[in-house]
Parts: C-alpha cells; structure tokens; sequence
C-alpha cells in the first residue's frame, strides 16, 4: 500500500498563540486545502492549487472537500478507568470519589475488564476528534499496560501513568510509596518512548498521598529527565480544607507539591479553579501547565476556572482542555469548549472560537511539551488529524446556511457540534475511524 497521501478538503492550522498574537495572525486557512503526508508525517501543507502538481500515481488521494481539516484534539486530563461511571448522579467531589470513583477503579483490578475500559475509551476518544490524551490508569500497574497495549495497537500517541495512593481510600486501593514508585518505574522502562507512547507519574492528589509518597514521586519525575507528572489542584474548597489539615506545615495547596519538587516542566496540574496570584505565579515560573476541565468543574459543582486570566493575567500559564471523564461528561473538545466559553461568559471574558480551537489543538500541545510533533498540521510534525463533518445535524446545517464568516462557522461548531461531527479521524497518517463508512480500526 502507497504510504503516500494527500489529504484534500478546507484547512484550519494554528501557528501561533491567539490569547498573545492577534487572532487573525495565529492561524492559516485553506479553504481549498491539501495536506501531504509521507510515512505518517506531514510533508507539505497549502493550498490546493499550489500542490495538486505534486500529485501522482505514488500517492492515495482522500477527498474531503467541503469539511473541515484540522489537527486532531489534545485531552490533557482524562480517566480511562471512569470511562464507565460517566453521569453519576448528584455529588461533589470529595462524595463523588467514594460513591463511585472507588468502586469503579477497584474493578480494573481484572486485567480483561481493564482491557475492555481501555479499548471503549480509545475508540470514544477517537471518534471524538482527539488523538492524543494525557490519562489517569488506575493503582494497579497491569491497568496501565493494558491501555498502552489498546494505544500502541492503534499508533496513538497516549500519555498514562499508574495511580499512585497510599491513604484515605478503600484498601483494595491503596499503595505504598515503596511499592508506587517501583510499580512506576517498571512501567517506564516498558512503555515511556517506546513508540508513540509517554509515561506519567500519577500521584492522585495530596489527599490520597503520604508527604512520603509525594517525595518518592518528586525523585521518579527527577530521574527520566523526559517523563511527566499530573495530578489534582484547587478543585473543590473543601478538598483545599481538607489538604491544609493534611500539610499545616505548608502554605497552600500548591506549595504542597512545589515542596516535594513536583511543580515544572511536563507537570499537569488539573483543574486549579480556587487559585490566587501566589498559585499562578508558580506555575507560570516553573512552566508547569494547567488542565482547565469546564464540564467537570460544572458537573460536580466546583467552580468557575478563569482561562483568560490564566493566559493574560499578571503570571501567565500553559493552559491546555482536559475532559475529565467521568467527571467531565464529554468526550469532545468540542464540547468541552461549548461549557468553557460559558463559564467565560460567567466571568465576563470572551472566548473566541479561534482560542477555542487553539487550546484543543496546538494550545494542548504546547501545554505538554509536544509541539514538536503534535498539534497542528505543520511540515514535520505527526499526522494527526480529523476531518469535521460542519453540518452534521439539520439544525447546525440549518444555522450554517445563515452564517457570513469563518469565526462564525467554528463558534457555531464549537456550540452546536459533537461527536457527530466528526467525519474521519487520522492517526500518523492513517484514518483509523469513517463515520460514514462504520470503520474503525478493531483487530
Ligand atoms: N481528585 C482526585 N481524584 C480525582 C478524580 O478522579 N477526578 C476528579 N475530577 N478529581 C479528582
Ligand atoms: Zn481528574
């Protein structure tokens, strides 16, 4: 089979951050586009007319004239293992955690159950638009090699790591410092690099871990000078309480982690919604990013994250979407940007469709280090990308045949667009979901 293609239909491709530059200088349009690709990369990128004459027999031409060309989605906070108990009904966080987050992860103690989670979150997230996700597995480190195995199958690039917790959890759930971080970095020797896949060091959040623990994680993420950290922050006043009677010896929250070394770069903090100019200032100093995660934040009642001052404001951060599941209640960034231009909104801020599209694509990138290779389509970098159907219901259809402008069409997809919007999704070069056709890439 050719491993050359082009990829024809209308691009959108972002070159610079539009919360610095001006909007219309952040991103290039094609509206009669062709992207080239060779062995999964992106070789050339422009208009249809300026490349068509580098077509020939070598390459395999998928025509999706009339829909949209972008990079795929980037999730930078998601749970594979709460890909089941998405929707559970009528608590806060710190209740929601044991009425259901507990029992669910308990159950991926059972490596096929883990399996299955994995291969309905890859193919969830995929139809979705997203390509790459930075994912929480579970305390058992066997969940974690079955979600690499589900992602190296499919050529994703996935970033995931072992949870990490050794106290305030049900005991079927707990670890031990010792054991997290060797369980930890028996996993990154297996998976961290090999292929597309990245490992990352999970302490769940301060409540479920040790000072201790907390220390074992900060010397983990010190020793592979490439590996990530992730965990919670600043979610829920009363899980903040709750961590100042945990860690009276330290100022706030944040401190928390920035005493044990875990704040800096390739750190993904999620949430941050309760944060002052002191938690700002450190994120933005050691580049560690944020997740803002709106559909969560509102479903479980904990607040309102301000993107705009996290991006413009006094201590500027990385800042990338995350989802959440199952908190969050969609997997689509198109979704998730729905809920975050609203809180926006509630803040009196605006969110341009353009920030929009950014943050999911080459925002999140940017947010984790990888802009290198992912998050738009650029010479060079991994082709991943989805073709977005922009008239996927009779009433988008409807309410596009009224619309005068770019921003216009991607502010109506960004409200009114979901899953169902996405027409074909690439992974390195190779569609790995049709809608129109039902293909996905199963074994
Ligand atoms: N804080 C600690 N664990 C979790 C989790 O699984 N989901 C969310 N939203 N917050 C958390
Ligand atoms: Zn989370």
């Amino acid at each position: 089979m050719s491993t050359k293609k082009g990829v024809r239909g209308s691009i959108l491709t972002f070159v610079a951050d539009p919360f610095v530059v001006d909007s219309d200088k952040s991103y290039r349009y094609y509206e009669d586009g062709l992207v080239l690709l060779a062995d999964g990369k992106i070789d050339k990128v422009g208009p249809y007319q300026d490349l068509d004459r580098l077509l020939n027999d070598d390459f395999e031409v998928l025509d999706y004239s009339g829909y949209l060309i972008t990079a795929g989605c980037i999730d930078t906070h998601v749970h594979y293992p709460q890909t089941p108990m998405i929707a559970g009904y009528g608590e806060h966080l710190l209740e929601w955690l044991n009425e259901y987050t507990f029992p669910t992860e308990l159950k991926l103690k059972d490596k096929a159950f883990a399996t299955s989670v994995a291969k309905m979150f890859l193919k969830t997230t995929l139809k979705a638009g997203t390509t790459t996700s930075v994912v929480y597995g579970t305390v058992f480190k066997d969940s974690v090699d079955a979600f690499f195995e589900e992602s190296e199958r499919l050529g994703t690039r996935m970033l995931c790591g072992k949870v990490w917790m050794d106290r305030n959890a049900p005991d079927g759930l707990l670890d031990t410092p010792q054991s997290a971080y060797d369980d930890s970095k028996e996993l990154i020797e297996r998976w961290h690099n090999n292929g597309r896949q990245k490992y990352v060091v999970t302490p769940r959040f301060a409540p479920s871990c040790t000072g201790e623990q907390l220390q074992k994680a900060g010397e983990l993420y010190r020793e592979y000078p490439d590996v990530y950290i992730q965990t919670h922050l600043c979610e829920n006043t009363g899980e903040i309480d709750w961590v100042k009677e945990l860690f009276p010896e330290q100022k706030s929250y944040t401190d928390v982690y920035d005493h044990y070394g875990l704040v800096g770069e390739r750190a993904v903090f999620g949430h941050c919604v309760h944060f002052n100019d002191d938690d700002f200032k450190t994120l933005s100093e050691k580049k560690a990013a944020i997740s803002h995660c709106p559909t969560s934040n509102l479903f479980l009642g904990s607040g309102l994250f301000d993107l705009e001052r996290s991006k413009t404001g006094k201590y500027p951060c990385l800042v990338g979407l995350g989802t959440d599941i199952g908190a969050g209640t969609s997997f689509c960034q198109l979704q998730t940007l729905n809920e975050a231009y609203k809180v926006s909104e509630l803040l009196d801020h605006k969110m341009t469709a353009i920030k929009g599209y950014y943050l999911a694509t080459l925002g999140g990138a940017e947010s984790i280090y990888l802009d290198d290779k992912i998050g738009s389509i650029t010479e060079g970098k991994e082709a991943d990308m989805v073709a977005w159907d922009l008239h996927s219901t009779e009433l988008i259809k409807y309410r596009m045949s009224f619309s005068k402008s770019l921003e216009e069409n991607l502010f109506t997809q960004l409200v009114m667009g979901d899953d169902r919007s996405v027409r074909a999704t690439m992974v390195n070069g190779e569609v790995v979901y049709d809608r129109d056709s039902g293909f996905y890439k199963e074994l």
